[in-house]
């Protein structure tokens, strides 16, 4: 297990479709571990495999509060959606910075998971919200090309 740099906007990696996993090889293993320790290490919810540099259909995501519920989502499909919800949306990305976005508010989702075994997620709110963003990544959509109004400079708080 590693942590993986994480590519900035404006790496032109981040604008690349991602391919489809075929197969749970080591390398893939490898690479979820690591997507999971990066992610973890960076606080972030969610981090896509294109993210580290690598073009595969590979999201991980936790939004539970602890970040003790890791999810792996390889090929994800968004098979249903409805509802909006409008919000604030930042990515490992583009570090220090935040937007407003609307995206669905209610998301089902088929993928397979580390096993290949094929798994749906239902989320709603800040899960439903990450699926989506996460999937993005996979087809080169950052979310800053979806914010409303400005792109926000976070404010740090001081310690
Ligand atoms: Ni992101």
């Amino acid at each position: 297990m590693a942590i993986r740099k994480i590519r900035i906007e404006g790496d032109p990696i981040l604008n690349k479709i991602s391919k489809d996993v075929t197969a749970m090889t080591g390398r893939n293993r490898e690479l979820i571990d690591d997507m999971l320790d990066t992610m973890y290490e960076a606080n972030g919810v969610g981090l896509a495999a294109p993210q580290v540099g690598i073009l595969k259909r590979i999201v991980v995501i936790d939004v539970s509060e602890n970040g003790d519920e890791p999810m792996v989502l390889i090929n994800p499909v968004i098979v249903e959606q409805d509802g909006t919800q409008t919000g604030e949306e930042g990515c490992l990305s583009v570090p220090g910075k935040h937007g407003t976005v609307t995206r669905a508010d209610h998301v089902i989702c088929r993928a397979l998971d580390e096993n290949m075994k094929e798994r749906e997620i239902e989320g709603t709110g800040l899960l439903a919200r990450a699926i989506q963003h996460e999937l993005d990544h996979l087809e080169g959509v950052i979310y800053t090309s979806k914010v409303e109004g400005e792109i926000k400079d976070n404010v740090e708080e001081e310690e």
